[in-house]
């Protein structure tokens, strides 16, 4: 007989007073998954608050690039996942795409050593190796700019992967001149010269879901993940990773109007009679949605049973410099 999400919260319960294994769960899950999560945050967050936990067990409740980061900066930890759920942008770039991008850097007249990289925290460890390999580092949406003032210091060009949304609009938000691979001429011209990548869920926020709100309640405040077009951040009036969102609506008079552009889990719990999602339709990350309760008491139980599964390995060549890549981006 299938268990109710009680008992199955229960039995959770009951397992992790056994073992030595911490659950960490990102903004975008299901609720009753994100409830039992010991750790909670963005990215960021995410990566460094596990960074610093003991237990030998984490399990990670999110998409494979974050357990993935666990792995690599603490390979003595076993990290599993109850769904190995993928990132769609991070599956859009793996090493030999990173490599096209350089190469069509160089075509345009930009030698290698000319270019510093900097991939966004949702990629695979293989591309972060190859950043790290270049001189490169990691960013997330929460620091990318403080990340991208540091990398300009050396006087390079930047390639930024895969999400060229956030490229862009970090670019646009600090006066920079971006251009995208593939899509636009003379990128030589460009400070940040952005991989074609991108979030599907955060492309479904439109101008019209804007001008709807704004016409609908006069004063109404918009605000949207980086991830999604510069023409909708451009239009917004706050932009920021998941955890700042948060902060900024749980700030706000609660008589103030806000429609919030990112993922629907994350707003649904926000959700109050002045907080709007923006979009007509149910903007839901598929791969967050994957890990259900039951994977979780599912993987668990394989800890108990000394057989865990969906552990995550890293080899230790890209291990090496996607810890380079994500530790330069940490020192900052
Ligand atoms: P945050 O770093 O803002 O949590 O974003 C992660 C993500 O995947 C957004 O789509
Ligand atoms: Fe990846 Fe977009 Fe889902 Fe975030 S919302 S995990 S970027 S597919």
């Amino acid at each position: 007989m299938k268990l109710t999400n009680e008992e199955l919260k229960e039995k959770i319960i009951e397992l992790k007073e056994k073992l030595d294994v911490t659950i960490v769960a990102h903004f975008y899950q299901r609720d009753e998954v994100f409830e039992i999560g010991d750790i909670t945050g963005d990215s960021l967050e995410l990566a460094k608050k596990t960074q610093d936990d003991n237990s030998e067990f984490v399990l990670f409740c999110g998409v494979a690039f974050m357990g993935q980061s666990v792995k690599v900066l603490s390979p003595h930890k076993r990290v599993v996942m109850p769904k190995l759920a993928c990132c769609s942008m991070a599956r859009m770039i793996d090493s030999m795409y990173f490599d096209d991008s350089v190469k069509a850097m160089n075509e345009a007249g930009i030698s290698s050593d000319n270019i510093l990289p900097i991939t966004y925290i949702n990629s695979n460890a293989d591309v972060k190796a190859k950043v790290g390999e270049m001189g490169g580092m990691v960013c997330t949406s929460s620091n990318a700019k403080v990340i991208i003032t540091t990398a300009l210091k050396e006087g390079k060009k930047i390639l930024f992967v895969p999400d060229r949304c956030l490229g862009q609009n970090i670019a646009n938000n600090m006066g920079l001149k971006s251009a995208v691979i593939g899509e636009d001429e003379n990128i030589a011209d460009a400070d940040i010269i952005c991989f074609n990548g991108f979030c599907s869920v955060h492309q479904l926020f439109s101008l019209d879901d804007i001008a709807f709100y704004r016409k609908k309640y006069p004063g109404i405040l918009i605000a949207t993940h980086p991830e999604c077009d510069p023409s909708i951040c451009d239009a917004s009036d706050f932009v920021g990773s998941t955890s700042q969102i948060i902060k900024y609506i749980k700030e706000l008079d609660p008589e103030q109007k806000v429609a919030v552009g990112t993922e629907f889990n994350l707003v649904n719990r926000l959700r109050s009679k002045n907080t709007y999602v923006l979009s007509s339709t149910k903007p839901e990350c598929p791969t967050m949605n994957e890990t259900t309760l039951e994977d979780v008491y599912v993987t668990l139980k394989a800890i108990e049973d000394g057989s865990p599964i969906n552990e995550i390995e890293v080899d230790t060549n890209t291990q090496k410099w996607a810890k380079i890549a994500l530790e330069r981006m940490m020192a900052l």
